[in-house]
């Protein structure tokens, strides 16, 4: 079977540094509860993987779009396991959950939009929605190695923001 992955058009999709190592001493619940939100709640990352890949069944006739979309997915599932990880690693469990309000996950959480110009809107504000949320956490969480991380991955929605605008611009 043929690979339909490119590596130098998934790099457009993400900033070409490494993700910071967080170095975990000891268990933390209440960061790993705060975490759980941006990993699994309404604005999640598990939220962006589910609405991107239903958007992306209302874009063939739009190969930039369905281009872009397809990789900022799997940009958004490096965050997902990032996330995921380090809530792990601080002493909970990594399930399709927010502990903030012990939730699971819901597929009402998505945007289900399938006009073109409106997807592409709808996720335009759900990077800038994650961005916000990122930035609480670095409001709230008093460690170093973690704000550092979180700063890392507000770069790559920034880039899925600067990707999306000019496709919102073509096609609204
Ligand atoms: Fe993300
Ligand atoms: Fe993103």
């Amino acid at each position: 079977m043929d690979c339909d992955f490119d590596c130098r058009e998934f790099d457009r999709y993400r900033i070409d540094l490494p993700y910071p190592k967080v170095t975990v001493t000891e268990e933390n619940k209440p960061y790993a509860r705060l975490i759980s939100g941006a990993y699994a709640g309404p604005g999640s990352e598990s939220t962006a993987i589910a609405q991107y890949t239903f958007h992306n069944h209302f874009t063939e006739e739009y190969p930039d779009v369905f281009t872009a979309l397809k990789y900022i997915t799997v940009v958004e599932t490096t965050h997902l396991r990032l996330l995921g990880d380090l809530i792990k690693r601080l002493g909970l469990i990594p399930i399709y959950a927010t502990y903030e309000t012990n939730t699971y996950w819901k597929g009402s959480y998505p945007d289900y939009n399938t006009e073109i110009g409106k997807l592409i809107a709808a996720d335009m504000q759900g990077e800038r929605d994650a961005i916000a949320h990122y930035n609480r956490l670095i409001r709230q969480i008093r460690d170093e190695g973690m704000r550092e991380l979180f700063r890392r991955i507000i770069m790559d929605e920034e880039r899925h923001i600067e990707v999306l605008r000019p496709l919102y611009q073509k096609y609204r």
